[in-house]
C-alpha cells in the first residue's frame, strides 16, 4: 500500500494555537501551512461520529458526563472553545462530516484517528468509514485511517482495504510487525519517546513507514528527522517545520509545504 505521508502533520489540528479537534484547529493548521492534520473521532451516545479526544466531556466543555452517554442533540450545543481561551468561545464540538468538508475544500490531508470509547471499536470504526465515504466521492483523497485499536483497524481493513491504514502505539507491542501485516498497514505511529535510530531503521526495513507523536520540541524535531522519521505529528507543526527545514533543504517537502501555505 503506497502512502506519501507528510513531513509534519498538525496533531488534532494544530493544538498548540487553537482548541484541538475543532474546526478553528484545522483552519489553523492550514493557515500555518500544514497539509495534513490528524484528528481524533469518537461516538456520541447515539452514535454520531464527532471530534474529540477525551471519554469524559469534563477537560473540554466543563460538563461531567461521558461521551459515550451523551446524545448528539447535547454534543452540538456544547462549547469545546472556551476552556482553550475566550477568542474561542463557543467553537462546537464539529461532526465528522463538518470537519471533512472543511478538510477537503483547504485541500488537506487527513488522518483520522478513530477513537473508540470501550467497547465500541467495531461500531465506532463502521460509522466513521460510513461518513468519510458518502462524503469522498470521484476526485477527493481517501483519509487515513490510524487507532490505537486493532479491532477498529480489521474493519478498515475489511470495509476500506484501499484507505491507507496506521497502528498507533505508546509502547512498541511484542507483536509489532505480525499485527502491522495482519491489519494491512502502511504506517505504524509511535510515541517519540519509543523511537530511536536502530528501531527506526527495523521498522523502515520491514517495509512500514513511522510516524511519532507528539513532537512540539524543535531538538527533537531534528533527531528523530536524522534518524529517518517520516512524519512528526506536532501541535504546533509551524515550528516543527522551521526546525527541520535546514536538514531538509531550502527545496525539500517542508519549505515547500511552508512557502505555499504562507
Ligand atoms: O495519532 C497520534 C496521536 O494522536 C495519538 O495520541 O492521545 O493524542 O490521540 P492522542
Ligand atoms: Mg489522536
Amino acid at each position: 500500500m503506497y502512502l506519501e505521508l507528510p513531513r509534519v502533520m498538525g496533531h488534532r489540528g494544530a493544538a498548540a494555537w487553537a482548541p484541538e479537534n475543532t474546526l478553528a484547529s484545522i483552519q489553523k493548521a492550514a493557515d500555518l501551512g500544514a497539509t495534513w492534520v490528524e484528528f481524533d473521532v469518537m461516538l456520541t451516545g447515539d452514535g454520531r461520529p464527532v471530534l474529540f479526544h477525551d471519554d469524559n466531556l469534563k477537560r473540554l466543555t466543563g460538563v461531567d458526563a461521558l461521551m459515550a452517554r451523551t446524545p448528539y442533540s447535547r454534543v452540538k450545543g456544547l462549547d469545546a472553545g472556551r476552556w482553550f481561551s475566550p477568542d474561542f468561545a463557543g467553537e462546537p464540538v464539529p461532526t465528522l462530516d463538518a470537519a471533512l468538508d472543511l478538510v477537503w475544500d483547504l485541500g488537506l490531508g487527513a488522518n483520522i484517528e478513530i477513537k473508540s470509547t470501550p467497547g465500541r471499536d467495531v461500531e465506532t470504526a463502521k460509522a466513521t468509514l460510513d461518513v468519510v465515504a458518502a462524503g469522498l466521492g470521484r476526485r477527493r483523497r481517501p483519509p487515513m485511517i490510524s487507532s490505537f485499536s486493532r479491532m477498529s483497524l480489521a474493519v478498515a481493513r475489511v470495509l476500506r482495504p484501499d484507505w491507507p491504514r496506521a497502528l498507533i502505539a505508546f509502547k512498541v507491542p511484542s507483536d509489532w510487525q505480525t499485527a502491522l501485516e495482519a491489519l494491512g498497514c502502511a504506517s505504524f505511529h509511535l510515541s517519540s519517546k519509543v523511537l530511536n535510530p536502530p528501531f527506526v531503521a527495523e521498522i523502515k526495513r520491514a517495509g512500514y513507514r513511522v510516524a511519532a507523536f507528539t513532537v512540539n520540541q524543535k531538538r527533537r524535531a531534528r533527531e528523530l528527522i536524522a534518524c529517518e522519521v517520516d512524519c512528526l505529528i506536532s501541535d504546533a507543526p509551524d515550528r516543527i517545520a522551521s526546525a527541520i527545514i535546514p536538514l531538509d533543504g531550502e527545496n525539500g517537502p517542508v519549505s515547500a509545504v511552508r512557502q505555499a501555505g504562507r
